[in-house]
């Protein structure tokens, strides 16, 4: 860590100011369930849920938190922890599974959502992308066609115009190296596909897709625009070791600067390039894409949950909670540190945060940050009274908030903070066992309580301050 940086000392007093926004995000595939309703078709995780061994015990999105037909008590959960904003996700194959016509129905719930949410004084947060990509497209190719892109930007258009005169902040993409990475190379995620340079394909027309959809919802008047990226902080687990570094870099590169740099300076990476120039990838860069994924943005989303050391000796000990092997990433390891971990298997690493936000705001300057994501998954347990007790969450929020006000007074223009998540919910390939949910779901009964983290939250939201 730098030493310069101010410290996320847990024992004093952290005041975030009154302008900051304090939120919850959930996305729809993870909460809605509903898969066949009101004209939805289904979506690339329906698909996936059905192959035997893709998520644990079998698990599927055809229900998981109902949300669908609890959105207003849902809402009304939302509002009494006292959250200023609400970042949910559209799901395409409700709008418009391909080139034919939008499908109204799908839009209502939407609808009710965005007026539900202004009537409890919450602000909606709008993500079109956050990884259902619609069946019949992916038939067609997927993110590795660029013909994906042009029916992203006709579905961006359609939302807004439904959407646009309510909703302040549009987010184009969630986590684009998720659904190129692990949707197309190693196959942990939806569709399934284990093609090598397909993973960068993908990228490349996710990038296309935002960049060309910002540009026709800021011509629509869409007032704040921008994209969610999960960002890692790759330390070399020996800094004076050479193999090390280099591996840094390279996870460095394709993790973060693949996506960064042509948004930010219509370029891919020099040295991403180089890296990879023997898969071949780049025949689908065509003139003019630079420039058209640079297009201006308000707002740079955040997703943190945890960071990487690195090490670039291929005999280190795997660690079972990094990355699975993605392009690029062939002899690099991801050696533990001994930090504690979640449920998930990641080490809490909040400094890790600090870093990242303060790196983003001195190479980016000018660009705002908002955390879009951040929380944690434990073994929760319910009491025989039906209360849940999370201290580790509590604890695991409360280090990366003080993370986020340290980063504010190192200077980084830092905006916004929403937890991960309002509700337990589907996590993908680990289906349900994995619960990140400020409030319980029992989901045979589908009875919400919130746990104490909501509790915890509340205050925060109504305070802004973290008391030592
Ligand atoms: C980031 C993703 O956006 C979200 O969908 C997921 O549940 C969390 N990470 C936790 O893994």
């Amino acid at each position: 860590m730098t030493s310069t940086l101010p410290s996320t000392d847990q024992g004093a007093s952290v005041t975030l100011p009154p302008d900051f926004t304090w939120g919850v995000a959930t996305a729809s595939y993870q909460i809605e369930g509903a898969v066949a309703e009101d004209g939805r078709t289904p979506s690339i995780w329906d698909t996936f849920c059905r192959v035997p061994g893709a998520v644990a015990h079998g698990d599927t999105g055809d229900v998981a938190c109902d949300h669908y037909h609890r959105m207003e008590e849902d809402v009304a959960t939302m509002a009494a922890l006292g959250v200023g904003s609400y970042r949910f996700s559209v799901a395409w194959p409700r709008v418009r599974p391909d080139a034919g016509p939008v499908n109204p129905a799908g839009l209502d719930f939407y609808d009710s959502l965005v007026d539900t949410l202004l009537r409890h004084d919450i602000a909606p947060w709008l993500t079109l992308y956050h990884w259902d990509l619609p069946q019949t497209l992916e038939d067609a190719g997927g993110w590795t066609v660029r013909a994906t892109a042009d029916r992203f930007v006709e579905y961006a258009v359609a939302v807004h115009e439904r959407l646009g005169d309510r909703v302040p902040v549009w987010t184009t993409l969630n986590e684009p190296w998720c659904s190129a990475f692990l949707g197309y190379t190693n196959g942990r995620h939806a569709p399934g596909r284990r093609e090598g340079a397909a993973g960068l394909r993908a990228a490349h027309h996710l990038l296309l897709a935002h960049g060309r959809a910002t540009t026709e919802l800021r011509a629509r008047g869409a007032e704040t625009l921008g994209i969610t990226l999960n960002l890692t902080v790759a330390d070399p687990a020996d800094p004076a070791d050479a193999a090390d570094v280099d591996a840094a870099r390279r996870i460095d590169s394709l993790h973060n600067r693949l996506f960064l740099d042509p948004i930010t300076r219509a370029a891919y990476p020099e040295d991403l390039l180089a890296d990879t120039e023997h898969l071949g990838w780049t025949d689908v860069v065509h003139d003019g894409d630079l420039e058209a994924i640079a297009a201006p943005i308000d707002v740079l989303g955040v997703n943190y949950y945890r960071g990487d050391q690195v090490s670039g000796h291929p005999d280190a000990e795997p660690d079972e909670g990094q990355p699975s092997p993605f392009v690029g990433s062939e002899h690099v390891s991801f050696p533990s540190r001994g930090l504690p971990r979640t449920a998930m298997d990641w080490e809490v690493q909040p400094e890790g945060l600090t870093r990242l936000l303060v790196r983003l705001h001195d190479d980016h300057p000018g660009l705002p940050l908002v955390v879009t994501e951040n929380g944690a998954a434990y073994d929760d347990s319910q009491a025989p009274d039906g209360s849940v007790d999370d201290p580790e969450r509590v604890a695991y929020l409360d280090s990366h908030v003080r993370a986020v006000a340290a980063a504010r007074d190192a200077g980084a223009d830092v905006r916004g903070y929403f937890a991960w998540s309002f509700l337990d919910n589907f996590e993908w390939a680990e289906g349900y066992a994995k619960r990140f949910g400020l409030v319980h779901v029992d989901y045979p009964t589908q009875r919400r309580t919130p746990k104490a983290s909501a509790h915890w939250y509340a205050e925060l939201c109504r305070t802004g301050r973290l008391p030592r």
